[in-house]
């Protein structure tokens, strides 16, 4: 069996897009922290499955990012986990509309601290062991950052901070720590969308592959980056089967 030397956290990872990401760095022999917040029974899953399949290579850390109060504490407990950290990958999100007159304090918060606060505060307190090991930070941005998503706000607001935080990180964490975006187009509808078929029609007529994509090609798309991209940085890769030909 070959022996585990990295660690990769990926934020809300136990289901959809980020459980991808976790399975396949785990199939490349990365150790792996989850964040979760509400989904716990997902988490038990995920710790068990990555468990099973490899002696003690999974811990689950749960949290709610926009309510925590202490960065610094939930690093120390995350290097605990394996001892070292080699990748962050930022994937947790919000993600409702938030038309001019929905705005209030509650969304902005919840939207941003979530989406862009986050992302900055963990790139901040795992910066001296990212550094350390010449690693990699991953943000899942969204191909709506530009041109923005109708009534979405807020959320737009967040991704695009996100790109900026990309280039910025790149820029000032260079040259020991690589930082770069996936930003998914139509890969899983929201769960609030499975039933709106019309919706769904439309944006897939809009998709130059005419399907929506699979959560394994945002993952293969970062394991890309952190393995294989050694020299590349500041760079946000659009993983959308050609949707912004069309937007
Ligand atoms: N789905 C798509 O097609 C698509 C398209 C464009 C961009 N993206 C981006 O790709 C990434 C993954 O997409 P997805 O659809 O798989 O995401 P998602 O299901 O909407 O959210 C992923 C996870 O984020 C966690 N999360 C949300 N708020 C949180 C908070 N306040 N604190 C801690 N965790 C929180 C949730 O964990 P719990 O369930 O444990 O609460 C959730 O499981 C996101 O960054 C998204 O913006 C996705």
């Amino acid at each position: 069996m070959t022996k585990r030397l990295k660690t990769v956290l990926i934020t809300g990872g136990v289901k959809r897009i980020g459980l991808s990401i976790a399975r396949i760095l785990h199939d490349n022999h990365y150790n792996i922290i989850i964040t979760y917040n509400k989904s716990s029974k997902q988490a038990k899953d995920i710790f068990t499955e990555l468990n099973n399949k490899s002696k003690d290579s999974c811990r689950i850390i749960k949290v709610d990012f926009s309510k925590i109060s202490n960065f610094s504490k939930f690093c120390g407990d995350a290097l605990k986990c394996f001892g070292r950290l080699d990748v962050l990958v930022n994937n947790a999100s919000r993600f409702y509309p938030t038309k001019i007159d929905q705005i209030n304090e509650k969304s902005w918060i919840d939207l941003i601290d979530t989406n862009l606060k986050s992302p900055l505060m963990l790139s901040k307190v795992f910066y001296s062991e990212l550094k350390k090991r010449r690693g990699n930070i991953i943000n899942i941005i969204d191909i709506h950052i530009n041109p923005p998503l109708k009534d979405h706000i807020i959320y737009n607001i967040s991704k695009a901070g996100l790109l900026a935080l990309t280039k910025t990180l790149a820029k000032d964490l260079a040259p020991q720590i690589r930082v770069n975006g996936v930003s998914p187009g139509a890969i899983m509808w929201p769960e609030a969308d499975e039933n709106k078929v019309k919706k769904k029609k439309d944006i897939l007529s809009r998709i130059a592959l005419k399907r929506v994509g699979d959560p394994k090609d945002i993952a293969k798309a970062v394991l890309f980056l952190i393995k294989d991209g050694n020299y590349i940085t500041g760079q946000n890769i659009n993983v959308d089967g050609g949707r912004k030909l069309n937007m």
